[in-house]
């Protein structure tokens, strides 16, 4: 019974990270393409020149931030809800639930090692990116760039890290073998 609830509270927090963390993705990329600023105060320059009306670049680009707002707004929103479920996630140990494996313990082989390893990088890089992200939404104005700069790396472990999980993941499927850096 105790280890069906253990399962289960595992499953809800490790989807519920996973659904938020894809629609983080959504955003970045949203962001980055068909809703990139400059991209948006193209499109709006060539609509007026069409009716021979013209805008400052600032001032295309102030609209574009606009329109590119209420989607944006969701990256902040699920950084929010992400910030509650690693909060969760973090305290779950001391209840004696999802506990991290130690990856110095001498009976690991090396394959479990370096599992273990590439979580723990993950948790030091959300935990950098949730923190970045709240200084530059909630922190004082004037260190706001060089804690974007450190924030806008996010994509890069993240990406990394998505691909190692699914390859894992793969793998132990492949040889049937289960295993996880929690215990539950
Ligand atoms: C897993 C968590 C997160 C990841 C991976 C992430 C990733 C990113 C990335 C890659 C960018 C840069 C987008 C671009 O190319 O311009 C960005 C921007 C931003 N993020 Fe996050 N983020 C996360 C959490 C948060 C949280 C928790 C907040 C705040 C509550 C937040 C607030 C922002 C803001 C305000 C920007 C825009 C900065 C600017 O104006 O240049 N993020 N994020």
């Amino acid at each position: 019974m105790k280890n069906r609830n253990h399962s289960l509270i595992f499953g809800i927090v490790h989807w519920a990270i996973a659904i938020c963390i894809i629609i983080i993705l959504i955003t970045i990329f949203l962001r980055l393409n068909w809703m990139n600023k400059n991209h948006l105060a193209g499109i709006i320059q060539n609509y007026l020149s069409t009716t021979n009306q013209s805008l400052t670049q600032d001032q295309l680009i102030q609209l574009a931030k606009q329109i590119r707002k209420p989607m944006w707004n969701w990256h902040i929103y699920i950084g929010y809800v992400l910030v509650g479920l690693f909060s969760i996630r973090l305290f779950l140990p001391l209840f004696g639930t999802m506990k991290f494996k130690n990856p110095f313990n001498k009976e690991l082989n090396f394959k479990e090692k370096f599992r273990f390893w590439i979580y723990i990088v993950f948790y030091i890089g959300i935990i950098l990116s949730l923190t970045t992200g709240m200084i530059i939404e909630l922190g004082p104005k004037d260190i706001k760039k060089p804690i974007e700069s450190i924030h806008v790396l996010s994509n890069y472990y993240l990406i990394g890290f998505i691909v190692l999980h699914l390859v894992g993941l793969l793998l132990s499927k492949l040889s049937t073998k289960k295993g996880s850096i929690i215990e539950k």
